[in-house]
């Protein structure tokens, strides 16, 4: 199947976070420099957490998986990628590209417990009203000893500006896919893994400064983002989650 044809901007002007962004955004996902360039930034620095699969037949479910921009990074690491998302354009799309789609909401996943080896939020969580349910489901999906690895913006005031201010400002994030009000506190989020059984340990990330601004540059000169204008920034730690961070950890038992 081929990925729809590539829009450049919103047809209409919908409220912040509003889901049918992204089936205005359809054409956008697969574009490496189009306006979801950063997610697939992102799916690289996040598939890095993720191990070779330790057995056969091992399920990483990818929640909120969009059009399965994680499905690349994780060739060869030997898992059967089941990726969940409300939006049925990205589905198509994440079909596409080897992903078993099941559209269902994050908060209610029609999934066994402990089905998966691995859970994936990438990006999720600061799109859903009520992350403490989505985070319950992704750990309920987890068997015992399985991993689960997300990252996320926080809710400070320095991510309101970085990531909404300026972020949706350049070509790497698109304008209104925020609502502020949704971030997750990286302290809560430790604390409701915590009483999901999940050890989550949570580090700042940012993409690296000289690649991106000189990704910008390149992108701004370029105009049409309808192929790869250089090198791809890569995510790199940094000391303060206050913006963005990522999170990974283990289910006990
Ligand atoms: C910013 S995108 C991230 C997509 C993907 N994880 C990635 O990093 O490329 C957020 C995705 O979450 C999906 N989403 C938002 N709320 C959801 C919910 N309650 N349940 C399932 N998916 C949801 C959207 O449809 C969208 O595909």
């Amino acid at each position: 199947m081929r990925d729809a044809a590539p829009v450049s901007t919103p047809l209409r002007v919908l409220p912040p976070n509003d889901p049918r962004q992204y089936d205005d955004l359809a054409g956008e996902w697969w574009r490496p420099d189009g306006a979801f360039a950063m997610l697939h930034w992102l799916a690289r620095a996040r598939a890095d957490l993720v191990p070779p699969a330790s057995r056969p037949d091992a399920v990483l479910v990818d929640l909120g998986c969009g059009a399965g921009l994680l499905a690349p990074h994780l060739a060869g690491k030997g898992y059967r990628h089941l990726g969940v998302d409300l939006t049925r354009s990205a589905l198509v799309q994440a079909a596409a590209h080897g992903v078993t789609a099941l559209r269902a909401d994050a908060t209610a996943v029609p999934l066994a417990a402990g089905c998966a080896d691995v859970v994936s939020a990438g990006e999720l969580l600061e799109h859903v009203p009520d992350w403490r349910r989505a985070v319950a489901e992704a750990c309920r999906l987890l068997r015992p000893g399985g991993l689960l690895v997300l990252d996320t913006l926080n809710d400070t005031v320095l991510a309101r500006l970085i990531a909404v201010e300026i972020g949706e400002r350049l070509p790497t994030v698109p304008r209104g896919i925020h609502d502020p009000r949704l971030f997750v506190d990286a302290r809560a989020l430790v604390a409701e893994c915590a009483r999901h059984g999940v050890a989550l340990r949570v580090r700042g990330i940012r993409p690296e400064l000289g690649g991106t601004l000189a990704w910008l540059l390149r992108r701004m000169r370029s105009g049409a983002a309808d192929r790869p204008v250089g090198r791809t920034p890569r995510i790199v730690p940094t000391w303060s989650r206050a913006v963005l961070y990522q999170g990974h950890g283990v289910r006990n038992g």
